[in-house]
């Protein structure tokens, strides 16, 4: 007999060769059977192996609260209808089309990316592969030319992730403009191929929302609304150290200062519109692995110490 949970269990064991005839009984205490805490534990003890690696991958991105949570959800979801399906019940099925709404370098991309894979291991997408797009690959040049451009993409991205980057340039030339050919075409693929490929409308928050305000058709079609929110500074700290870290380098306490000073900086800067967000961090710590390895050049004998440090000399920006 076998117990979990909250209460202490139990287990009646015989053991022949130390106390024949007798009856064991091992007392096991409440707290070494914990039950999942987190949202994401309780996704890893309900998921087969590679959709609990994939979702691994997904926790390890810094913050992105409301896009783990939604995926938790779906993954709940699809465990439950498999579980009403054995008791013949109505299985509910939703639409996974998504509009991601953020600045720049807020993870919009990363995210897309591995949704697909996540949809795959779970079975909602064949492939999970992503194709992304921007305007110029789905408006044409002639008339009958832009459907023709969209449909081509739209057959490469099924069993995977239709990607439109900065969504609202199709609707920026107004009603002769091919781009609304394009919109919709897209509005017919979802009617045809809805289930075969999940589509992500993509940009920036305020063009965003009056791009689907002025297209009225679309946002129904688009039940899953995200926002991705600036990183706080001590999340872009964190995203330093992950980034150098899966380069084998790492930050000495003075180059965290520095880059933590420069970052606050930039983000009481009134004037600084489009900071990129995780993008600036890849590009700052990018840099100053360039600027290490040109510091190190004239060392000999170099230890393994001084190979993955980088030092505060190491970043340097131009107002610096
Ligand atoms: N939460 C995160 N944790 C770790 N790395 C991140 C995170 N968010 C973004 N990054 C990294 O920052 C870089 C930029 O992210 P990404 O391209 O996904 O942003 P985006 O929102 O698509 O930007 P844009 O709107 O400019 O296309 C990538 O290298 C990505 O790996
Ligand atoms: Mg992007």
């Amino acid at each position: 007999m076998k117990q979990s949970g909250n209460h202490s269990s139990a287990e009646t064991t015989m053991d022949t060769n130390k106390l024949p005839h007798r009856i064991q009984v091992v007392f096991r205490h409440a707290d070494r059977v914990k039950p999942p805490v987190t949202l994401a534990e309780k996704v890893k003890t309900t998921a087969p192996s590679h959709l609990a690696a994939a979702f691994d991958e997904l926790e390890k991105l810094i913050g992105l609260q409301d896009a783990k949570k939604m995926m938790y959800e779906i993954h709940a979801l699809i465990r439950i209808n498999k579980e009403r399906e054995k008791h013949n019940l109505k299985l509910e099925k939703q639409v996974y089309h998504m509009v991601f709404k953020g600045n720049p370098g807020t993870g919009k991309t990363t995210v897309a990316r591995l949704f697909g894979k996540i949809f795959k291991e779970m079975g909602i997408l064949s492939k999970g592969h992503m194709i992304e797009v921007e305007r110029a690959d789905l408006v044409g040049e002639f008339i009958g030319h832009t459907a023709q451009k969209t449909r081509e993409l739209i057959k490469k991205a099924l069993g995977g992730i239709l990607f439109i980057d900065e969504a609202y340039s199709l609707a920026r030339g107004g009603e002769k403009d091919f781009g609304k050919e394009a919109i919709d075409c897209l509005t017919k693929a979802l009617e045809d191929h809805g289930n075969e490929f999940i589509c992500i409308l993509a940009g920036y928050n305020d063009e965003m929302e009056s791009f689907l305000e002025l297209n009225p058709g679309l946002p129904s079609r688009f039940p899953i609304q995200l926002q991705f929110d600036d990183y706080t500074v001590d999340e872009l700290m964190k995203i330093a150290d992950l980034m150098a870290h899966g380069k084998e380098y790492q930050l000495s306490p003075g180059a965290r200062e520095k880059l933590r000073n420069h970052l606050v900086r930039l983000r009481n800067d009134l004037f600084m519109m489009n900071f990129s967000n995780a993008r600036y961090v890849r590009n700052a710590i990018e840099k100053a692995i360039r600027l290490q390895a040109v510091r190190l050049l004239s060392i000999g004998d170099l230890s393994r110490e001084e190979l993955i440090t980088l030092q505060a000399d190491d970043f340097v920006w131009p107002q610096s």
